[in-house]
């Protein structure tokens, strides 16, 4: 891998032989750029994000990702284990053989990253759904992750917290030369990409320029709907 931070060739994946979810796919995400995955509803992006996660394991093909990388849910709840802010995003530490001191840098560090080092001890519970995918992100932070990779992590979101959250993954990635994959089918996210690639019937149709991509993403949902 060169300047690529996510590569993947002729990747193929099917629940069952006879009906294939990913047919031969074939993309390349930069090293320190924001891209997002587009596409229809069951066109395959959760399941492309979740073979480059290594939840799920390719029939055919080959993919790179660099390491460490973060995974950010569709649904924090699905995600945050521990009662607090705190301690959830040093629970991604534990296997780490890290001083209980820097454990705690880590951590201060990660959430003042995400503008949440006022709430360190704030139970869970008591967040909004913006604040809990924030957690999340610093939780990936924490770990010293170069890549974070997003499912729909602004489907919860009300709409000025969606482009809260956008607009501080960019700045990660512009800041920090993180690199970052985002799946969404909300066409305003695609203003704060650097690049966007089109999934349909398991195939990569189109990639590169967000402007061009939205509208083709329009027509299809047309004609989905
Ligand atoms: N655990 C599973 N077992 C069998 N089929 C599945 C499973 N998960 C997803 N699928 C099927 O795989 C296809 C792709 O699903 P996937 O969840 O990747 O789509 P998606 O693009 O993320 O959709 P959405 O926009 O609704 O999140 C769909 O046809 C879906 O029904
Ligand atoms: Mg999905």
């Amino acid at each position: 891998m060169t300047s690529q931070a996510i590569a993947t060739q002729n990747l193929s994946f099917g629940w069952t032989a006879e009906t294939p979810v990913l047919k031969s796919c074939s993309l390349e995400v930069p090293h320190g750029e924001f891209w997002m995955l587009l596409g229809t509803n069951g066109s395959g992006k959760s399941t492309l994000l979740k073979l480059l996660g290594g939840l799920l394991t390719p029939q055919a093909g080959t993919l790179e990702i660099i390491q460490p990388f973060g995974f950010v849910f569709q649904n924090p709840d699905h995600q945050l284990v521990m009662p607090t802010v705190a301690t959830d995003v040093a629970f991604g530490l534990a296997y780490d053989n890290l001083s209980t001191l820097e454990i705690r840098h880590r951590v201060f560090e990660a959430l003042a990253a995400v503008n949440l080092n006022h709430l360190q001890r704030r139970p869970i519970y008591a967040l909004s759904g913006g604040q809990k995918q924030r957690v999340a992100i610093a939780g990936a932070l924490a770990r010293h992750c170069e890549v974070l990779l997003l499912d729909e992590p602004t489907a919860l979101l009300d709409p000025d917290s969606q482009i809260d959250l956008v607009q501080q993954v960019q700045r990660l990635v512009k800041e920090r030369g993180l690199t970052a994959l985002w799946v969404t089918h909300r066409l305003r996210e695609l203003d704060f990409c650097d690049g966007a690639f089109l999934l349909d019937q398991g195939y990569v149709v189109d990639q590169g320029d967000p402007e061009r991509l939205k509208r083709r993403l329009m027509q299809l949902q047309g004609n989905v709907a």
